[in-house]
């Protein structure tokens, strides 16, 4: 059995006051119609085709091959939109599911339970509903005496009786193809606003004496759909307590959930410690035991285990295991820090290795360097591996202790087991076991007293 979905993308959002489409604003990480998407995936056969309209370039951009687009312009109603995508479907798809892009929290699952319904049903339709005391402007659900759908009523053409209806239409909806491209066509025009409402195919069916089922859905939270920037941030928190819901029941723990910002597509390995505060984004995967946070912005990074990153920023670096970051340690791009590795207050390091048990405790920056093992980096270091026109390595071997302020001017090379004396400027490559230093002050002048 063919079972293709189509998604309706093709509204303005003009609520959201934005200039991005609202399909591409982004939930967890990702945009809205990313989460549809993956709703469908489960409970579908074939690629999705997805209606556009406003912002048609910028949707189809981003998704790229995920799904096939059809255009809608202009924008005539939700049965308009889902009959742009006839010639595209017409004779190729057993069932169609029919959502909306504006309701990331929709889970796969229910939409499988949707389907399960229709193939079920004799008639050619079921639709997804809720039972909520807040009715949020949907669409209200009348039944027939036999329990089955008779028609969809929207809150601005309801009588009072019909608006005391407390069952609402989601905005799901599972279609047998050859009746659903057939009814589109008897839709009428809806005499107030001018559109065709895919909601009345359901009185077509109802009135032609075919069943129309409802699934009814507990969970109300999956049925928000974001028209607002207020709803967004609804929609933000409910997913962030999916995420972290699912990390804590996987053994991570959060010491206030809602105050830890973790993306999908996160991984999180048990006995992990998540302190407050604490963003974790992109394609991040984190071992063991590790405690991220407090004030923690982690970003497309990997973490080994039992490592510690306190008030800290990382982007795309690299932690081994057992290594010690922080407070105010700042890893950018290539950053790959080894085993117990210690790297304390004010540092800053790019596109270097630090190897197993470097020290680095104090206000450095280390960047296109290689430092071997258990070297010792004294506060103050600085790489100076920019010369105004290129950047330049710096190769500092295992059991160096370079010295407090110690200046290296790359390209630069110092040996294994060298030393260099606080404040040296080193300029010239160090062989190993060599003691370097300089600068020193000297006495230029008396300086005069002050007077008082
Ligand atoms: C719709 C339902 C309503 C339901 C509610 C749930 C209809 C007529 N009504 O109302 O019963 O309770 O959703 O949220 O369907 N779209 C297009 N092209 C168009 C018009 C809309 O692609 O020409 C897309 C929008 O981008 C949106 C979706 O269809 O993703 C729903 O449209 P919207 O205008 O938000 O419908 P509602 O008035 O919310
Ligand atoms: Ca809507």
């Amino acid at each position: 059995m063919k079972i293709t979905a189509i998604l309706l993308a093709a509204g303005q959002g003009t609520r959201m006051k934005s200039n991005l489409p609202k399909v591409l604003h982004p939930i967890a990480g990702k945009p809205m119609i990313w989460h549809a998407l993956e709703a469908i995936k489960q409970s579908t056969t074939e690629k999705p085709i997805v209606v556009v309209g406003h912002g048609a370039g910028e949707v189809i951009s981003y998704l790229g091959d995920s799904a096939e687009t059809v255009l809608q312009e202009p924008q005539l109603g939700t049965g308009h939109a889902v009959m742009q995508a006839e010639s595209l479907l017409k004779g190729k798809t057993d069932l169609i599911v029919v959502c909306y892009s504006d309701m990331p929290l929709l889970r796969g699952e229910t939409l499988k339970k949707l389907v399960e319904t229709q193939m079920n049903n004799k008639g050619p339709i079921s639709m997804l509903t809720v039972i909520a005391n807040d009715p949020r402007g949907f669409g209200r659900v009348i039944r027939k005496a036999d329990g089955t759908v008779e028609s969809v009523v929207e809150e601005y053409v309801a009588t009072a009786e019909q608006l005391q209806v407390k069952e609402l239409n989601v905005g799901g909806y599972c279609f047998e193809a050859n009746w659903l491209w057939d009814a589109l066509h008897r839709i009428p025009k809806n005499p107030k606003k001018g559109e065709y409402y895919l909601t009345d195919a359901v009185e077509l069916a109802s009135k032609a004496g075919l069943p129309v089922q409802a699934t009814v859905m507990d969970d109300v939270e999956e049925t928000i759909g974001i028209n607002t920037r207020v709803h967004l941030s609804e929609v933000e928190a409910a997913m962030r307590r999916r995420i972290n819901q699912h990390h804590m029941l996987n053994g991570v723990t959060m010491i206030d959930p809602n105050s830890a910002y973790i993306e999908i597509g996160v991984s999180i390995g048990k006995d992990t410690i998540v302190m407050p505060n604490t963003f974790i984004h992109g394609k991040t995967e984190i071992g063991e035991g590790n405690v991220l946070g407090p004030n923690t912005i982690i970003h497309d990074s990997k973490i080994g285990n039992h490592c510690k990153v306190l008030a800290s920023v990382m982007e795309s670096a690299l932690l081994e295991d057992h290594v010690d970051i922080g407070p105010f340690a700042r890893l950018r791009k290539g950053a790959h820090l080894g085993n117990h590795v210690h790297m304390g207050n004010f540092g800053e390091v790019k596109d270097s290795h630090l190897a197993e048990g470097v020290k680095m405790g104090h206000f450095s920056y280390i960047g296109n360097a290689q430092i071997g093992a258990n070297t010792n980096i004294g506060a103050g270091t600085i790489t100076c591996n920019y010369d105004g026109e290129k950047k330049h390595a710096t190769e500092i071997g295992s059991d160096v202790f370079i010295g407090s302020d110690t200046m290296l001017v790359a390209p630069l090379k110092i040996g294994a087991g060298a030393r260099t004396g606080a404040g040296a400027v080193v300029t010239k490559n160090v062989a190993e076991d060599t003691l370097v230093v300089g600068m020193p002050a000297r006495a230029i002048r008396k300086l005069e007293k002050k007077k008082k």
